[in-house]
């Protein structure tokens, strides 16, 4: 079985399995769980490039790379080249392993700007981003990552990495949806494919893969370098290293146990606690501890009983109980 590591310009992953860029989720928290999961290559969530050179302190926080032991790439988006390149720079300053370009982002804010997916229909810009990050990112690898195109009238993946790669990205990330498709609807992996046979640096497809057999079929039915793991790995860290050993010892380990997975809900909210205060961790961390309780016998309820909780105090009773019940 095929599936070792990759290369990105200089930079050497261990292993083919990578951990997708998702706003609001892919913190430094979230990095070093997936880190210790297997994932060879963690993202940043998306950044505003201008908001890094308005040293916008929101922003900022967004690319604290300290203490983080893995590769991280930061990805970034706007659409102003000499902007881009300025933020690149500084991505390369905080530690960046590489930086990458969002060209998929589908939200109105964002593409009505011009930003995110817009730029997939503006190929001259798009190079002319491209060239202007691989210039200030002195030997930093720089990628992109885009969609299939914008709708189904304009698919143009195939177009835009041959113009990205031109201009200097040393990979590029697919994800096999238009952008008028959200996350909707089946993951096209045809467009990995038709991408893969078109440019000369590695393809990391995206899009749909939910558990280890879907990633080898991936690498298997579009030929491409690297998987990109997003919501599949939601409440769900195991998946990277179960793809991992699935792709390069063809064994399917077992997923978490039922305590497993609260064990590791409560130790991410405990790093959450002790990263941003009790009171927003609770709070923000719901979302997260909903995904490690999917599917659980009794889930909803759990879920209900853990959002009406304020404290970690109180978290960690409802999941005790929860336990003692179950087992
Ligand atoms: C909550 C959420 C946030 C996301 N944020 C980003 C982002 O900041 N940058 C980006 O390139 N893609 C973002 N994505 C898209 C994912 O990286 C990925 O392309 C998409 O979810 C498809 O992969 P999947 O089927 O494995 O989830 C986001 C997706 C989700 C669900």
């Amino acid at each position: 079985m095929s599936a070792t590591g990759i290369k990105i310009g200089g930079l050497v992953l261990a292993s083919p399995v990578v951990a997708a860029p998702m706003a609001g989720v892919t913190d430094k928290i979230f990095r070093l769980l997936a880190r210790e999961a297997g994932a060879a290559l963690t993202f940043t969530e998306m950044i505003s490039a201008k908001g890094l050179l308005y040293n916008n302190r929101a922003t900022w926080e967004l690319m604290d790379l300290r203490g983080e032991e893995g590769q991280v790439g930061v990805q970034l988006f706007g659409k102003e080249p000499q902007v881009l390149a300025k933020a690149t720079r500084l991505a390369v300053e905080a530690g960046a392993a590489l930086v990458d370009l969002n060209m998929g982002c589908p939200v109105p804010k964002i593409v009505k700007n011009g930003e995110g997916a817009a730029l997939m229909r503006d190929i001259s810009l798009a190079r002319e981003i491209v060239a202007a990050m691989v210039e200030a990112a002195g030997g930093a690898p720089v990628t992109v990552k885009m969609r299939k195109g914008w709708d189904n009238g304009e698919v143009n993946a195939v177009e835009v990495a041959v113009a990205v790669t031109a201009a200097g990205a040393a990979a590029v990330a697919v994800h096999g949806r238009t952008r008028d498709q959200y996350y909707s609807g089946r993951a096209d992996w045809g467009i990995i494919k038709a991408v893969r046979e078109a440019v000369n640096v590695p393809v990391i497809g995206n899009g749909d893969i939910w558990g280890p057999q879907d990633a080898l079929r991936m690498l298997e039915e579009t030929g491409c370098a690297g998987v990109m793991i997003g919501r599949g790995a939601l409440g769900n860290p195991w998946l990277f290293r179960r793809t991992r050993i699935y792709l390069q010892e063809g064994r399917l380990l077992p997923g978490p146990s039922v305590g497993e997975r609260l064990a590791m809900a409560l130790r991410h909210l405990r790093l959450a606690v002790e990263a941003k205060g009790e009171a927003v961790a609770v709070k923000q961390m719901r979302r997260h501890l909903a995904w490690y309780c999917k599917g659980l016998p009794g889930a909803a309820r759990l879920r209900e009983a853990i959002n009406r909780e304020d404290t970690l105090a109180g978290v960690e009773e409802i999941i005790r109980a929860y336990l003692e019940n179950v087992s």
